[in-house]
């Protein structure tokens, strides 16, 4: 008999949670005003809202917690992490800042001004919204597969090189001050870009002296799939893909949230001096004295453990294998998702999955509401409310697809509760037709409208 797959760790420690009723839950999402960033965590049974800063660290993180040295300068945990940065990544300098958004913000503080364009594979929120902090544009140049969610195509991050050509021709060199990748694309559903894609962005960016940065909270996942799919790498290990992939990088932003599996911490990482020295001024700034800007000694401890574990073979098959598991339950019954699974989330299609909302009504926060009612399941639109609205002409952007993320906590849930939030869904699905009403904004936010948003129901 074939072994069947098994998790490549085992539970030390655990955490209670709670399941409440449908009534209770009606009450909460209402006195919420159905934003679910607005519910108390324990009023929330499964939480898939992010796999950002919510994954469980290693005994090995937890014994290098206490091993943290927290000089103002020097430490040697800056040292440690350094030296793992190197290692895992090839980067020669490195600044450490609190999270993902404050690398985007210390180095577009450096290279981004107003009227740039910045190229790039579908931003994810945080990146276009300091880009257009700056009033300046990103341009989404992500191949047209990514937007038919049934459609088997193996890189759905990939960007379409004639689009990101012809914006590099359209605009002067200087208003382009960086080609951004996003690895694995978030936005379009955790989709992984090849080496192939990220040779052809490489080569253009040379042919117009542009550089490139990674934006890279998933990388490691984003390595995983090209092991799998790309013929040439089938053989490497993980850690020489990582290695590979970000040679064609001139640096990186790095929310190590994600794959490096701590609960917070970032960096930016750098190739050329220059761009390093540029930016230093702004990591002291906002961050803090180069050597731990932003984080503490311990936790840029559990931060380069967690680089190595989040680059491991076994781990990674384990996790992405998790939310194959989940996907794999509801493309079975017929629920559109984003196909390929993505690397850290299922991403269902809001719109295909329920027809009579208006768009004009938030088909996916709609849909995110109801699964919270039906089973305390709490996840994230990637709709119209994260969208935003133009800057310019302050109109809703309808973006292309409307979808509903169930992101998977690293480490954290087992398959039993994939088994729930599938059950859970399939419910809502049995009942789709009865839903036919969605929401109206009452309250929002000039930028990043989607985290303190307020609505009621039609
Ligand atoms: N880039 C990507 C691709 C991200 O997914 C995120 C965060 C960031 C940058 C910003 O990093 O949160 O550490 O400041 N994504 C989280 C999510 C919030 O839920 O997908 P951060």
């Amino acid at each position: 008999m074939k072994l069947p797959f098994a998790e490549s760790y085992k539970i030390k420690v655990v955490e209670s949670i709670r399941r409440s009723t449908r009534g209770e839950r009606e009450e909460w999402i209402k006195n919420a005003k159905y934003n679910l960033f607005n519910l108390k965590s324990d009023q929330v049974f499964i939480d898939l809202l992010t796999d950002s800063g919510t994954g469980a660290m290693s005994d090995k993180q937890w014994a290098a917690l206490m091993e943290g040295d927290e000089s103002y300068a020097g430490a040697s945990s800056y040292y440690r992490l350094k030296d793992a940065i190197h290692d895992i990544t090839g980067f020669e300098y490195f600044l450490p800042t609190h999270q993902g958004r404050a690398a985007e913000n210390v180095l577009f503080s450096t290279l981004v001004k107003e009227g740039d364009i910045i190229p790039g594979n579908s931003h994810f929120d945080t990146t276009k919204g300091h880009i257009e902090f700056r009033k300046a544009h990103a341009v989404d140049c992500t191949i047209d597969e990514a937007f038919h969610t049934e459609l088997d195509h193996p890189f759905k991050g990939n960007i379409d090189l004639e689009k990101l050509e012809n914006v590099l021709k359209k605009y002067p060199r200087k208003q382009v001050p960086m080609i951004i990748v996003t690895v694995t694309c978030n936005t379009s559903g955790g989709q992984p870009v090849s080496i192939e894609n990220m040779r052809g962005v490489r080569k253009l960016a040379d042919k117009y002296g542009i550089p490139v940065f990674f934006d890279s909270a998933r990388f490691a996942e984003n390595a995983y799939f090209i092991k799998l799919r790309e013929e040439e790498f089938k053989d490497k290990t993980i850690r020489e893909i990582v290695r590979e992939m970000f040679s064609y990088a001139d640096g990186m932003t790095m929310s190590s949230k994600k794959d490096a599996i701590v609960n917070m911490g970032g960096f930016i990482g750098f190739r050329h001096k220059e761009h390093f020295e540029a930016a230093t001024m702004y990591n002291i700034l906002f961050e803090g004295f180069i050597t731990y800007g932003g984080m503490s000694g311990r936790d840029m401890n559990a931060l380069a453990q967690g680089l190595y574990e989040g680059t491991g073979f076994h781990y990674l098959e384990t996790r992405i294998n998790q939310v194959a598991y989940l996907g794999k339950q509801l493309r079975d019954y017929g629920i559109p998702v984003q196909y390929p699974f993505g690397g850290h989330a299922i991403f269902v299609d809001a719109k295909r999955f329920l027809p009579n909302i208006p768009k004009e009504q938030y088909i996916a926060q709609t849909l995110a509401v109801e699964l919270y009612i039906e089973g305390g399941v709490r996840a994230v639109e990637i709709g119209t409310l994260l969208a935003d609205r133009d800057p310019d002409t302050r109109e809703n952007r309808y973006p292309e697809l409307e979808l509903v993320r169930l992101a998977i906590p690293r480490r954290v849930y087992t398959n039993n509760h994939m088994d729930y939030v599938a059950a859970a869904l399939i419910n809502v699905y049995d009942r789709r037709d009865k839903i036919t009403k969605g929401l109206r904004i009452v309250k929002e936010a000039p930028i990043l409208r989607h985290f303190t948003v307020e609505l009621e129901k039609i």
